[in-house]
C-alpha cells in the first residue's frame, strides 16, 4: 500500500503528542464536548475564522440554523416563476405548469448582482439547477393510473421538473422575496429548451438523430447538479447523472456499444425512453450524446441558446470551477462524479480578454482538457487528453478529438488518471489560489492510495491542489490532505479534523463547497450520519481542519449549492429531496418540510439565510 500523506504538519505534530491509547482515554473523560485529540474545545480559543454558534447534532423534521440567523423559505418546488404561472396543485400536477414553476430538487446556486433600485431595494439574479425528479414523493399514488395509463404525462413532468430557473430576487427590508413578474425570469428544461453544441465534438456524425441531423442540436438539459458561475456573468450548469434518463441496449457490436457501457447508459430509473424516442437507446442510439456536458447560460439574456461546451469533456459534471489564470488564459476544475472517476480541468487557449465580448463568448471552445494524477510523492500532474497524444490514437478506436471528448473517462483511464473517491464540489480559495476538491465517499474501494487514504472510505476527504509556478493554467502542483471526514470518535474510521472540532462539528460525506469573500471555505455534506448540513472548515492556520455546523437540514434531505452574496450578507443554500428515506411517499412522508401543511408533499426549497439584525455571516 502506497504511503499514507499527512494531512498536514498540523495533523503529524498531534499524532506525535497524541497516542491513539491517549486519545481514546481523553474522549471517554471529556465527553461530547471533545472530538479528537484529547483536547476540550473549551480550553481551546475561538481560532476558527467561522464565528458562530454550532447548531447541535441531531435529526428532525425541519431545519436548523446557528442561533442568530434566519433562514427564509425563498422559493419551493412548484412556486411562481412568472406573472401567468398556474398557482402549484401537486394533486393535479402537468407538464404546461411545471414549465411555468420552480423546478425540483434545486441543487446548485450562483448569484449575479443587479443595480439597484432607487428606493434602496437590493436586486440579484439567482441561477439555480434541478437535479433530478422523486416520482415517489412528487405524485399522490394513482395520480397518474387516472390521467394516463402510459404516464406519459408524469414522464413530461419530470423532464419539465429538471435543468434549470433564473430568476430575479428582491431584498427590501433585510428579507429577499422572488419577482416574478421579472423580465430575466426563464425556466430550462430537458425537452423544451432548446440549446446548441459547440466545441471539437460538435456536428461530429456520433452526435447526429433524427431529431437533430446536424448533430448541433440539443432539446434541452436535465441532470443538472453542480456548476459555477463565470468571470464573465456566465453560469456553467453540469450536466451529472444523465445515464439514468435512458432505457434500452444497442446491440454489443455497435459502435456506441462501448461508450454507452462506460457511461451505465440504460439504467432506467424512470421509464422517459418509453414515451420519448430520444431517451429510448434502441431507437436512438445516439441520444445519450447529447448529454453529460456542461452548459454555458447568459442569465442577462432570457432569450439567449444556452450552448453545451464539448471541450469540457463528457461525464458525470459535478463542480465547474472557472478562474483566470496568471497568464490571462480561462481554466475550469471539474470533477466527475462516481466512484473510481476522475479530476479534470480545462485550459483555454485564449487569453480571457474583457474588452471583447466576442471572444468572451467562444473562450470555452478551444482549448485543452486535462485530467490529474495524484502521485505518491504529493505531485499533482495535468494529463492532456488530445487526440494523438499518448494511447489516444487509432489503434485505441479514438480518430479524432470528438471521439476523445465523448469518450472521456476512457481516455482519462488510458492516459493513466488517478481513479479518485467520488470527485463532487472544487473551488478555488480566492486569496490563496488553493484548489479545494471535495470526494464524497468511496464504499467500494478496496485498496487505499496516497489521494485516497482508506479503504473503503464511507465518509469521504478533501484534498487540496496548489499549482506550481506555472498558476492555474500549468501541468504540475502540489496536493495535500485537508481533512478526513467522519466520526472522529470512532478509531477504525481513522478521521481527522482539528482536536477542537466539537461533536457538532465534525460530518462525513462532503459534496459542494463554497469560498465567501473573506477566503473562508463553507462545505456541505450529502450522506453525514444523522442529518447533512452545511459546515464552516478553517483552512489555515492554527485552526486548520476546524470545523463547526451552522446549517442542519431536515430528515432525508442533503444540502447543496450554498452561494454568498458578495458582501457575504446573505447566504442562498439549497435543501434537496427533503423527506428521501425509504419509507415515505407523497401521501405519507417523513416530513413536510418546509410547509407543514397536509396537503401539500415535502418540497425542495432554496432558503436565504441572513444574520439577525444584518451584517456579515459568521463574523
Ligand atoms: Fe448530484 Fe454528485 O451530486
Ligand atoms: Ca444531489
Ligand atoms: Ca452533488
Ligand atoms: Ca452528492
Amino acid at each position: 500500500m502506497a504511503r499514507e500523506k499527512d494531512a498536514s504538519t498540523f495533523a503529524r505534530l498531534v499524532r506525535q503528542r497524541y497516542s491513539r491509547r491517549r486519545f481514546v482515554q481523553a474522549s471517554v473523560v471529556l465527553g461530547s464536548v471533545v472530538v479528537t485529540g484529547g483536547i476540550s474545545a473549551r480550553a481551546v480559543p475561538a481560532l476558527s475564522r467561522h464565528v458562530f454558534e454550532e447548531v447541535p447534532r441531531g435529526v428532525d423534521e425541519t431545519h436548523h440554523v446557528s442561533p442568530g440567523y434566519l433562514a427564509d423559505v425563498l422559493i419551493r418546488w412548484g412556486d411562481p416563476m412568472f406573472a401567468d404561472s398556474p398557482q402549484f396543485s401537486p394533486r393535479h400536477q402537468t407538464e404546461a405548469a411545471q414549465l411555468r414553476q420552480f423546478g425540483y430538487n434545486n441543487d446548485f446556486i450562483g448569484f449575479l448582482p443587479l443595480a439597484g433600485l432607487p428606493d434602496g431595494t437590493t436586486r440579484g439574479l439567482l441561477c439555480v439547477n434541478h437535479e433530478y425528479p422523486s416520482s415517489r414523493h412528487m405524485f399522490p399514488r394513482g395520480l397518474f393510473d387516472r390521467l394516463s395509463q402510459d404516464r406519459r404525462e408524469q414522464s413530461a413532468v419530470e423532464l419539465a421538473a429538471q435543468g434549470g430557473s433564473v430568476f430575479e430576487v428582491q431584498r427590501r427590508n433585510g428579507r429577499w422575496r422572488v419577482h416574478a413578474s421579472s423580465p430575466f425570469n426563464r425556466r430550462l428544461s430537458a425537452l423544451h429548451s432548446p440549446m446548441r453544441l459547440s466545441g471539437p465534438a460538435a456536428g461530429h456524425e456520433r452526435l447526429r438523430t433524427s431529431a437533430d441531423p446536424t448533430g448541433q442540436r440539443a432539446s434541452g438539459t436535465f441532470a443538472n447538479c453542480a456548476g459555477g458561475m463565470t468571470p464573465w456573468g456566465t453560469w456553467l450548469s453540469s450536466e451529472e447523472n444523465f445515464q439514468d434518463g435512458f432505457i434500452g441496449a444497442v446491440p454489443d457490436d455497435h459502435p456506441e456499444a462501448r461508450n454507452h457501457a462506460m457511461y451505465r447508459i440504460g439504467a432506467d430509473p424512470y421509464s422517459w425512453g418509453t414515451h420519448f424516442a430520444q431517451f429510448n437507446v434502441a431507437l436512438e442510439p445516439r441520444a445519450p450524446n447529447h448529454f453529460g456536458w456542461v452548459v454555458e447560460i447568459d442569465p442577462m439574456d432570457p432569450a439567449s441558446v444556452p450552448v453545451k461546451r464539448t471541450a469540457l469533456g463528457r461525464f458525470a459534471h459535478e463542480g465547474a470551477e472557472a478562474v483566470v489564470a496568471r497568464d490571462g488564459r480561462v481554466v475550469v476544475y471539474m470533477g466527475d462524479d462516481l466512484i473510481f472517476q476522475y479530476v479534470y480541468k480545462f485550459v483555454s487557449r485564449e487569453r480571457l480578454n474583457a474588452g471583447n465580448a466576442a471572444a468572451r463568448g467562444n473562450i470555452l471552445d478551444t482549448g485543452t482538457l486535462y485530467v490529474a494524477r495524484f502521485d505518491v510523492s504529493g505531485v499533482v500532474d495535468w494529463l492532456p487528453l488530445e487526440y494523438g497524444t499518448g494511447p489516444l490514437t487509432p489503434a485505441n478506436a479514438f480518430h479524432d478529438q470528438a471521439d476523445v471528448l465523448l469518450e472521456t473517462r476512457r481516455a482519462a483511464k488510458l492516459m493513466g488518471a488517478t481513479p479518485m473517491d467520488r470527485p463532487e464540489g472544487i473551488r478555488v480559495c480566492p486569496d490563496t489560489g488553493v484548489v479545494y476538491l471535495m470526494l464524497t465517499n468511496n464504499a467500494w474501494r478496496e485498496v487505499a492510495d496516497a489521494a485516497n487514504p482508506r479503504a473503503p472510505n464511507p465518509s469521504g476527504h478533501i484534498l487540496t491542489i496548489t499549482e506550481d509556478r506555472g498558476g492555474h493554467s500549468g501541468l504540475r502542483g502540489q496536493w495535500d490532505v485537508l481533512v478526513r471526514c467522519g466520526d472522529p470518535m470512532d478509531v477504525a474510521a481513522q478521521a481527522h479534523w482539528h482536536p477542537a472540532t466539537a461533536t457538532s462539528g465534525w460530518f462525513g460525506c462532503p459534496d459542494n463547497c463554497v469560498f465567501d469573500s473573506a477566503g473562508r471555505l463553507w462545505v456541505a455534506s450529502d450522506g453525514n450520519t444523522g442529518a447533512d448540513g452545511l459546515w464552516g472548515v478553517e483552512t489555515r492556520g492554527d485552526a486548520k481542519g476546524l470545523a463547526k455546523a451552522f446549517f442542519r437540514a431536515p430528515v432525508g434531505a442533503e444540502v447543496t449549492g450554498p452561494c454568498f452574496t458578495p458582501d457575504d450578507e446573505t447566504l442562498f443554500l439549497s435543501v434537496q429531496h427533503p423527506g428521501a428515506l425509504p419509507d415515505g411517499d407523497f401521501d405519507t412522508p417523513v416530513t413536510r418540510w418546509p410547509d407543514f401543511d397536509a396537503a401539500l408533499p415535502p418540497r425542495p426549497s432554496v432558503l436565504a439565510i441572513t444574520r439577525r439584525g444584518g451584517g456579515r455571516i459568521g463574523t
